[in-house]
């Protein structure tokens, strides 16, 4: 008898166990500090996470359940944002300021917590408030489920790159010196791959970050784009790159040696090192990191670089070089991302209950306190938001008048000749505006670029969700013809989208997840400008499909 119930225990413990082991808790404390740098032309105080810059790499498996414990020490209010965490019923987790929380103040803590669901790969977290996030960021890595292979042969080991823009002067008077002005801020000095730049002309850096490698392994590349307005282009000269996974999602497998991202996006590749190091001196490459821009923007054109180091070759000896790409490399880019095909095929909605169309470009506005009495806005279809004082989530939660209203126009309320030749009203309107859906509702957006001030390449980022691509093109989007080359077989699945400069991109998602999302240009210069506003989706009928109320430590407004 005795034995037969200690049977029965062992085969519950047995089958328990990998339900154990799956579903762990991962628990991280951040206590974003001040700072003390001395690097990049400039010795000053950061805010970080840690004291680190780039912050400490968030580890998770599949399923697991992440606490992170956020104290802020510094005299900013502050929020943390896990860039691309579909945040399934936690949407009080997600961290975008007066969007799903009031910010954390001064002395304050608050804990966010979350289960990564139905994701693997790549990540990132970053400050959700002002411009914070240049240098509160970092890696998030969620590995497969145990026992669940990588669609790919396994790699030996892993890299992590994370790319930044740097600013010699400090980044928050940077941005409050272009709102009281209403022009745009100044460009960035210098970019960074994990937080170093190599040289600089005319100022003293720390030289670069060099990535040891062994000869005749697979590594794993964790591509970042951290950086606040630029799209980047990442090269290691000498070697091939075959990207395996954007945006934490499996892509076909195919051979570069240029990667490109936009700042949100991240890039997983497979790097394969040569047999053997090669002889004498010849073991170092140069890494590069340049800005892609195809308008008539002013963009920070330096380049950082690093360097691939095969172990055993002195730090010191020269790299083999490789040019980055020119800044205007349109072909390139283009061609980087329509080679990106999901992996497998999905269920892309394939009736929509919302077909929308929003328009981007900037504008000008009066303001009595700026240069001239005329600030720069942004928007989509023409409603510049505006953050409100209240966080969006509770005011729909609790039912707080007021705070926002659901007409956001699904379409440009003028159509006109969009890539054209544009008005000459360059005014927006200052709202603070949903679009509301019910849940589970089918939805397609097609971003249309304008070409208001400048046509420019804006990466679009949904939270809450991620959502298919199912096409692109240069000029107005032609509800008759252009739906004909959708891919609604292997679209690349994803959290930002690239818009092409003077096009538009179309993006299809289902609203399962209850709650308030954002939706906005990741160039924070954009974002400060307006280019925002969110999607309220309502509550379904069952469990599963309700917001929870907040956590009790939910900060105060
Ligand atoms: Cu990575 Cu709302 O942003």
């Amino acid at each position: 008898m005795k034995i037969i119930a200690w049977l029965r225990v062992m085969a519950t413990v047995a089958f328990l166990w990998p339900v154990l082991v799956e579903c762990a808790i991962r628990r991280y404390n951040f206590n974003v500090v001040m700072t003390n740098t001395t690097k990049l032309c400039s010795s000053k105080p950061i805010v970080t996470v840690n004291g680190l810059f780039p912050g400490p790499t968030i580890y998770a498996t599949e399923d697991d359940n992440v606490l992170v414990n956020v104290t802020n020490s510094v005299s900013y209010n502050l929020t943390i944002h896990w860039h691309g965490i579909k945040q399934i019923q936690t949407g009080w987790a997600d961290g975008p300021a007066y969007i799903t929380q009031c910010p954390i103040q001064p002395g304050q803590s608050y804990v966010y917590n979350f289960t990564v669901t139905g994701q693997r790969g790549t990540l990132l977290y970053h400050a959700h408030i002002l411009w914070l996030r240049a240098t509160v960021h970092g890696a998030i890595v969620i590995l497969p489920k145990p026992g669940v292979p990588y669609p790919f042969p396994k790699p030996d080991n892993e890299l992590v790159v994370i790319l930044g823009e740097w600013w010699i002067s400090d980044v928050e008077a940077v941005v409050n010196e272009a709102l009281q002005s209403g022009l745009a801020p100044n460009i960035s000095d210098a970019h960074t791959v994990n937080g170093l730049s190599g040289p600089v002309s005319n100022c003293l850096s720390e030289g670069g970050y060099n990535f040891v490698v062994e000869a005749g392994k697979r590594y794993l590349v964790r591509i970042i784009n951290a950086a606040l307005n630029e799209e980047l282009f990442f090269k290691i000269a000498g070697h091939n790159l075959t990207v395996v996974e954007v945006d934490a999602t499996y892509v076909k497998p195919f051979q570069t040696d240029t990667i490109l991202t936009a700042p949100g996006q991240t890039t997983n590749a497979i790097l394969s090192t040569n047999p053997q190091t090669p002889a004498g001196a010849g073991g170092n490459f140069l890494i590069t990191t340049s800005p892609f821009m195809d308008a008539p923007i002013r963009v920070n054109n330096n380049t950082a670089t690093a360097t691939l180091q095969y172990n055993g070759t002195l730090p010191s000896a020269a790299a083999t070089p490789t040019a980055p790409p020119p800044l205007n490399s349109t072909s390139l880019a283009e061609k980087f991302y329509d080679s990106l095909r999901s992996l497998n095929s999905h269920q892309v909605p394939l009736s929509i209950d919302h077909s929308l169309l929003f328009t981007m470009g900037l504008g000008v506005n009066p303001c009595s306190t700026c240069y001239a009495g005329k600030k720069v806005v942004a928007d989509f279809n023409n409603v510049t938001f505006v953050m409100p004082e209240t966080a969006l989530i509770n005011a729909h939660f609790f039912n707080i008048s007021g705070v926002f209203t659901d007409d956001f126009p699904g379409n440009p309320t003028t159509p006109y000749d969009y890539t054209g030749e544009q008005p000459a009203n360059l005014m927006t309107t200052e709202a603070t505006k949903l679009y509301r859906l019910a849940y589970n509702s089918s939805v397609q957006i097609v971003l249309q670029d304008t070409g208001m001030l400048a046509p420019e390449n804006h990466p679009i980022h949904l939270h809450g969700f991620n959502f298919f691509a199912i096409g692109r093109g240069l000029g107005n989007y032609n509800p008759d013809q252009d739906p004909r080359n959708f891919n609604l077989v292997d679209p690349v699945e994803r959290n930002t989208i690239g818009v092409p400069s003077g096009g538009w991109a179309a993006i299809r998602f289902r609203a399962n997840n209850p709650g308030v999302w954002f939706l906005h240009c990741h160039l924070e210069v954009h974002t400060t400008w307006g280019l925002k506003m969110a999607f309220v989706v309502d509550n379904g009928k069952g469990p599963n499909e309700i917001l929870p109320p907040p956590p009790a430590d939910q900060p105060k407004c």
